[in-house]
């Protein structure tokens, strides 16, 4: 994005109103998402400190959560609301509706509490396939409702509309960019969309894991997915590719400028790589991926197609237990931090600090004691497996299995594991530590160098407003943990 970075300087010289159009695409460093969907959250004036601490001044939300809200007031730093996918329909059917959501979790914040508002994210990739189509015919009006609600609030020129999309609303016949353009069965609509954007000054927002390539595709190429030591580059009439961001990328590109949008800026609304839950999901890779990244991105590198600086947020800042395992077992591990705001691996955001991410301060913690099979306890009680099975349907047992942090424990280690998530994500309850007759609590930490037997942290009572259930998938849950037995 070349040409944004070229008028971004210009604008001290034009006129005060293109400035003011212009400023909203100009770069500044790295955003970060921050998500909720956690049984024991930092607070969110912990989370703004973690934030300032390491020089991260843009920030991606997926709702608009007052709490939240006030405690990034006049916090310097830039804020993307966001409307989940299940306010669409409320949203594309009255004006009125929109009216209210744009007044309460936008107008109300900027005049009053000096929030930076800079977009709101209509919908959260309401494209994907697996939704079959659910959001397809409100994501368009509750985007043109949220557009108008801006401009009548006066806010047209500050805050920017978007959608932020997974990267499969494009496809390309064959590993080469140029071959991209919109799934056919949404080509229309998405072009309805783009052209409504282009008209409002708004940009592209597109997710983009090249982890998930690797997951889906057992013959993905490793090195690829990285941003170094891919060696058979793909020539795509003179532009080379060595890693699949930056092909991802360009078939985009390609299709924005296919269908005459190849001016249109182009935000990188998540991107990152989990930690833990797979055999590819481990802090070696994240490590590489995201440092390989950050490298690129502070020294202003785009893709082929657009070799200039572009705007991206991480994808997340802190890992988030009671999201929906849906996706994968991954899917609770895609924090820079851990869920107490502890960094997971050195990583060089190039912002305040080059000695890598800094830690959170002040995390009050629960005590150090833990749930544990008792030594007397028999693998053969025919209550083991019930138990199990009831704990991790509750609590969180994606650090068990192949290749994962925990996949080294004996059989022992598994059970005792299981009983202690479900005990602490309780707070450490005594009755949540009653197996029948297998259970006992113990202050000898059961970790091992690779496995951590986590205890929580002490929550505020308001951090919890926004959360969702740990009860949302428990058949996803339930199916995962038969598995573990039958492998045991
Ligand atoms: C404002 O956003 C919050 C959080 O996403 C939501 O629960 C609430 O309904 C919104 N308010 C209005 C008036 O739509
Ligand atoms: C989408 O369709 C599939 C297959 O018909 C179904 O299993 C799945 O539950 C549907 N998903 C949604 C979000 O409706
Ligand atoms: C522990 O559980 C994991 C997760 O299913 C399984 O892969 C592993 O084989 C189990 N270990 C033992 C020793 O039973």
């Amino acid at each position: 994005m070349g040409l944004f970075k070229v008028l971004g300087f210009r604008g001290f010289l034009v006129p005060l109103f293109f400035f003011a159009a212009l400023v909203v695409a100009s770069v500044s460093g790295i955003g970060v998402n921050w998500g909720n969907q956690a049984t024991h959250p930092l607070s969110p004036p912990a989370v703004v400190k973690l934030l300032r601490n390491n020089g991260i001044q843009k920030v991606k939300l997926f709702d608009a959560d007052a709490y939240t809200l006030n405690a990034l007031s006049k916090s310097g730093i830039q804020v993307m609301v966001g409307i989940p996918n299940d306010m669409l329909y409320t949203l594309a059917n009255s004006v009125k509706a929109a009216e209210n959501w744009v007044s309460k979790n936008v107008s109300a914040h900027i005049s009053s509490g000096g929030v930076d508002i800079r977009y709101v994210a209509v919908g959260n990739e309401p494209f994907l396939s697996t939704f079959n189509g659910t959001f397809e015919a409100t994501t368009l009006p509750a985007l043109q409702n949220i557009q108008s609600a801006l401009i009548k609030a006066g806010l047209g020129n500050k805050v920017k509309v978007t959608v932020p999309l997974n990267a499969d609303v494009y496809e390309s016949a064959s590993s080469q960019p140029s071959t991209g353009d919109f799934r056919t069965n949404i080509h229309d609509l998405m072009l309805q969309i783009v052209k409504f954007l282009n008209d409002n000054g708004a940009p592209f927002t597109v997710n983009i894991y090249p982890f998930i390539s690797l997951y889906n595709d057992v013959n993905f190429p490793v090195d690829y997915a990285f941003f170094n030591g891919y060696e058979s580059t793909i020539n795509d009439g003179g532009k080379i590719y060595d890693n699949v961001f930056d092909a991802n990328y360009d078939t985009l590109v390609w299709a924005l400028q296919k269908n005459g949008f190849g001016n249109m800026p182009i935000i990188v609304g998540e991107m990152g790589w989990p930690t833990d839950g797979d055999r590819n999901a481990n802090l070696q890779y994240a490590q590489r991926f995201n440092q390989g990244f950050m490298t690129r991105y502070n020294a202003g590198k785009g893709t082929p197609m657009r070799p200039g600086p572009f705007d991206a947020y991480l994808f997340s800042l802190v890992d988030e237990d009671a999201k929906s395992i849906q996706p994968g077992n991954f899917e609770r591990h895609w924090g820079l931090f851990y869920f107490d705001g502890q960094p997971k691996y050195l990583l060089n955001l190039g912002t305040i600090n080059s000695n890598g991410l800094v830690p959170a301060r002040n995390v009050h913690y629960l005590a150090k004691k833990w749930c544990v099979l008792k030594p007397s306890a028999s693998l053969d009680d025919t209550q083991v497996a019930t138990s199990v099975s009831y704990a991790c349907g509750r609590a969180d047992c994606t650090s068990l299995g192949y290749g994962t942090s925990c996949g080294g424990l004996d059989a022992r280690g598994n059970v005792s594991y299981a009983f202690n998530s479900y005990y602490q994500i309780n707070d450490q309850l005594d009755s949540a530590c009653k197996f029948s007759s297998l259970s006992m609590i113990t202050d000898r930490n059961p970790s091992t160098s690779d496995c951590l037997f986590r205890f929580m942290i002490e929550i505020d009572d308001a951090s919890l407003d926004g959360r969702i259930g740990l009860l949302q998938k428990p058949v996803v849950l339930v199916s995962f943990v038969f598995m573990l037995f039958t492998i045991m």
